[in-house]
């Protein structure tokens, strides 16, 4: 949700930012740009479209120190004007956010005289700073920001200055300290390889940045020393291997992704203390957004299996305006795979405030949400840089199955393991995953539909398909099918319905009958041989997996849903790891 980026130093600042801006093109790649600081004058080069446009000006920016942004829009379209970095007078400005009350600002600045060159919320900002310049740049930055209401992480260069300043509240700011210069940025994989150190700034804190060093000062403006870490080999840099796509590499990374969290879960969890606060909670609840939230879905069904008390998910952005009535036995479990979405800070931040204890699920062990949370259960994914999410759910189920285990863990635990070699071996799949493919990308519209475990799967293999396909997609319980839905089913819809609970089967297979008698297309995925051998040559495609427990075989389903979605997108020509209109890591509202 808009990358940012700062450098001061001995090198080639453009080369520097648009290097750092490459690494954090996930974020949002609606425009891009990068200004530039050199012998006090500014220099600016901006344009819609992602960050490899800039390339070919990157000799137009002199200097050693600078700012970079790239873009998912929010306010204005994706042009040139509306692009970052925003110039105003001395100052230039990139910002990550949003500002609510910018009407109310525009309309106060245009009536002092101010032009605005673009529809973005984020050029108040920039003009208030230049407003409120008296010779120091923090003071005016602090000033400009007790105007604001919204969130924001901010770079800003100033003519006068051979550096950069940066302030946050609310979206993320990492600085780091490398060999050739001083560094900051949205996140610290846009550091690495650069910075040996790094320090996450906390809520309402700046700093200034120089080829000399990094001063950080707190919101009342006092210089504070925070602890500066490693930076360490598992932020390097991660390329595609030998896939042509990120989703592709990331899918493949699932088994890895389940053993690696298993192993950290097992060895890092307070099992005893976790069991205890679970058994004596009031109530249950997990919140996320998007996939997240599809574990949380999962989650809450296991969960619940396993407690006494009750136990449900809530999409974040819905909790933080109306929350469950947390009290201080109930617990609030935070699922996140970059631990900076707004929505899911905000839910378990008024979790945290009505005395309830907060557990986070997230893949980013510096991260928001581990700072408001009581206690971290660590997804060890590693870098997931395609927008659609994958291992990351993968160990976000993981973390949530050992949760719900209790004294079973080791058990469930290598019943997890002996998954991860099937669904490695699944993830290199080409030929089932590529037939479904064909028929999703021929069709109107598809259902992704099952019964008990399976319905959470099937809503995540929707959303993983509607995101980087476009097709028009939609994933429920399959019995639901006959209460309204069926009436789209036609010879244009495709149907794919997951069958992996033997208790469930015969259910799900009168939902197939129903689709099959409106001559909808079906492909079944089913961890079942005698469910395989029932539909052969009666439906589209059948894909047997191989067989595991019902309340497990998500690893696989999911797994084969995930591929589905992304050799459709492949077919369709789409590029899967950065989907039109969308960004990771959604710090916004
Ligand atoms: O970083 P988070 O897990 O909190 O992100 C939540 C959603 O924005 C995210 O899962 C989104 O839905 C993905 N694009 C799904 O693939």
């Amino acid at each position: 949700m808009c990358g940012i980026v700062g450098y001061a130093g001995r090198g080639c600042a453009a080369q520097e930012l648009y290097s750092g801006l490459k690494k954090l093109e996930y974020r949002g790649y609606d425009s891009a740009g990068i200004s530039t600081v050199c012998n006090g004058s500014l220099y600016t080069v901006k344009r819609s479209g992602r960050v490899e446009g800039l390339q070919s000006s990157l000799g137009c920016l002199a200097g050693s120190a600078g700012i970079g942004h790239t873009r998912w829009a929010t306010h204005g379209e994706a042009n040139d004007s509306n692009a970052h970095p925003h110039v105003c007078g001395r100052f230039a400005l990139v910002h990550n956010g949003i500002i609510e009350n910018y009407a109310e600002l525009r309309e106060e600045l245009r009536a002092a005289g101010h032009t605005f060159l673009s529809q973005t919320d984020s050029e108040v900002i920039v003009r208030l700073i230049d407003s409120c310049y008296g010779g120091d740049i923090l003071g005016a930055m602090r000033l400009a920001c007790a105007r604001l209401k919204g969130c924001w992480a901010l770079a800003v260069l100033c003519a006068a200055f051979n550096g950069f300043a940066v302030a946050r509240r609310g979206s993320p700011v990492i600085v780091g300290v490398g060999r050739d210069g001083c560094y900051a940025a949205s996140d610290i994989y846009a550091l690495a390889g650069r910075a040996h150190s790094y320090c996450v700034l906390g809520e309402g804190d700046m700093a200034l940045v120089t080829a000399g060093g990094i001063q950080v000062f707190n919101g009342e403006g006092e210089e504070i020393f925070p602890p500066f870490e490693r930076v360490t080999e598992r932020f390097a840099e991660v390329g595609t291997d030998d896939c042509p796509h990120y989703m592709l590499k990331e899918i493949r990374e699932n088994a890895r992704t389940m053993r690696a969290t298993c192993k950290k879960f097992l060895s890092s969890v307070d099992v005893c203390a976790l069991s205890a606060r679970l058994s004596s909670a009031d109530k249950i609840v997990l919140v996320g957004c998007g996939t997240a939230y599809n574990a949380a879905l999962a989650g809450a069904r296991i969960l619940g299996w396993a407690c006494d008390c009750p136990v449900s998910a809530c999409i974040a952005g819905e909790a933080r305006y109306d929350p469950p009535s947390f009290t201080k036995n109930s617990v609030c479990i935070a699922v996140s795979q970059s631990g900076e979405t707004a929505d899911t800070l905000r839910a378990a931040e008024i979790a945290r405030g009505a005395g309830a204890c907060v557990i986070a699920v997230t893949n980013v062990g510096y991260s928001a949400v581990t700072r408001i949370a009581h206690t971290v259960l660590p997804v060890c994914a590693g870098a997931e840089v395609c927008v659609a999410a994958t291992k990351s759910y993968i160990g976000q189920l993981v973390c949530l199955h050992l949760m719900a285990a209790g004294a079973r863990i080791k058990e469930r635990a290598e019943c997890i393991l002996k998954l991860a070699d099937e669904v490695e071996k699944l993830a290199s799949d080409g030929e089932y995953a590529s037939t479904i493919a064909k028929l999703c990308a021929r069709s109107r519209a598809v259902f992704f539909l099952g019964r008990g475990c399976d319905v959470e799967v099937a809503v995540e293999g929707s959303l993983k398909l509607k995101e980087v396909s476009y097709i028009f997609s939609d994933g429920y319980p399959a019995g639901e099918l006959k209460h309204g839905t069926l009436a789209l089913v036609d010879e244009t819809v495709l149907s794919v319905v997951l069958v992996c609970d033997e208790g469930l089967a015969d259910k799900c297979l009168n939902a197939v009958e129903q689709i099959l008698s409106r001559r909808g297309r079906v492909a079944v995925i089913t961890t079942l041989p005698r469910v395989a051998e029932r539909l052969k040559g009666r439906v589209q495609a059948v894909w047997l997996l191989p067989p595991a427990p019902f309340h497990v075989a998500c690893f696989l389903s999911a797994t084969a849903l995930q591929l589905i979605a992304y050799r459709t997108a492949v077919l369709l020509g789409r590029d899967p790891d950065k989907p039109r209109n969308l960004a990771k890591s959604v710090t916004v509202e």
